[in-house]
């Protein structure tokens, strides 16, 4: 059946931003219709690329694919059970020449749209004597990271918009056999396979649990220049809850419950994971974390029924020289 607009429901984006989880747990049974799919795809499709290259494909597969014992042998191992849960997995791809190939007729496309105009200084002649050859001579070291991230702008966007519709979202790790997606798909080498999407309608409540805590607003987000904590306007925090972009952090009341239930459900083992008692102290001290009432009763929870790891001595030795190479103080993973 074709569908209409009025199919399609009207989230705020701002809501849908909020709203949105990595979802880890499916409905195996219920299968995401093609338009929110293509929906998603649209999403990305509309997102922004440079010089108007599109230089993001991605393949979109389902459980019945012929490839999916190839897919899952490449999938990281605590995704596996993600997967097959899901309902689709979209496989986001970065085309590297459409950079080379496709600049001088992305770029006439944006002329002809109105895009690019003179009053920016955009010169036909210019353009193909120096701006064009200039881009074209970038080594593909280069080009790869920038259209990457192009590719990340994309799914995140699809991301918002399977939201939007009811439909979960996570990206995963396909990162126990490198380069075996790229196989599987038979990819040209001007591909590269970026990353792994799986999508379908969640098990879990939409809310997840609650939104996961961040870093506060003043420690990622600097003025004029970098280290100078920018506050947020005045009233914000409070107005963004009442639009659903600041929602209830995690974890929320049930949330537990709601674990062990659907752990029972597929017989897997249920509880969480945990973190040594002095660590769990530390992280609740740390002033950079933005922890709310419900992160910080769970932590004080789990603190009282104990039975929690010990850190391994081992870590000591990693960390001591993971913070060396990358020259950072890393003196409270060691105390
Ligand atoms: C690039 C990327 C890769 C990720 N890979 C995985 C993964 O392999 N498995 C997984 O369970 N979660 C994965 N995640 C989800 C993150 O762990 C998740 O974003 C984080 O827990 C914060 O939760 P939220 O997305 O619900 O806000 C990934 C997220 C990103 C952005």
């Amino acid at each position: 059946m074709a569908v209409n607009a009025s199919d399609i429901p009207d989230m705020s984006t701002l809501e849908a931003i909020g709203s949105r989880r990595s979802y880890r747990y499916y409905d195996p049974t219920r299968t995401v219709e093609d338009w929110k799919i293509d929906t998603m795809l649209n999403a990305a499709r509309f997102s922004s690329c440079q010089g108007n290259i599109n230089c993001t494909e991605a393949i979109v597969v389902t459980k019945d694919s012929d490839l999916w014992d190839e897919i899952e042998e490449c999938v990281s191992g605590f995704n596996v059970q993600i997967i097959n849960q899901s309902s689709h997995l979209i496989f986001w791809l970065t085309n590297l020449n459409a950079w080379y190939g496709r600049a001088n007729d992305g770029l006439s496309t944006l002329a002809l749209s109105g895009a690019l105009t003179k009053y920016h200084g955009w010169n036909y002649e210019f353009t193909m004597t120096q701006t064009v050859p200039r881009l074209m001579s970038f080594p593909t070291t280069l080009t790869e990271p920038m259209l990457r991230f192009e590719t990340g702008q994309h799914v995140g966007a699809s991301i918002i918009a399977g939201q939007a519709l009811g439909v979960g979202s996570i990206l995963i790790a396909f990162g126990r056999k490198p380069g075996g997606i790229n196989k599987a798909f038979d990819l040209p080498p001007n591909y590269r396979f970026t990353w792994g999407h799986a999508v379908g309608y969640p098990l879990e409540d939409m809310a997840a649990g609650g939104q996961r805590v961040r870093l506060k607003f003043d420690k990622l987000f600097s003025n004029q220049t970098q280290g100078n904590p920018r506050q947020m306007a005045d009233g914000l925090e409070d107005a963004l809850k009442v639009k659903g972009l600041i929602q209830e952090q995690a974890p929320n009341s049930g949330r537990f419950e709601e674990l062990d239930a659907l752990a029972a459900q597929f017989s897997r083992d249920s509880g969480v994971v945990s973190w040594p008692e002095k660590d769990i102290r530390r992280l609740l001290n740390d002033d950079d974390w933005d922890f709310g009432p419900n992160i910080k009763a769970r932590a004080e929870a789990v603190l009282a029924a104990g039975d929690l790891p010990d850190y391994p001595e081992e870590m000591v030795e990693t960390f001591e020289k993971l913070m060396k190479e990358h020259g950072i103080d890393t003196s409270k993973y060691l105390a």
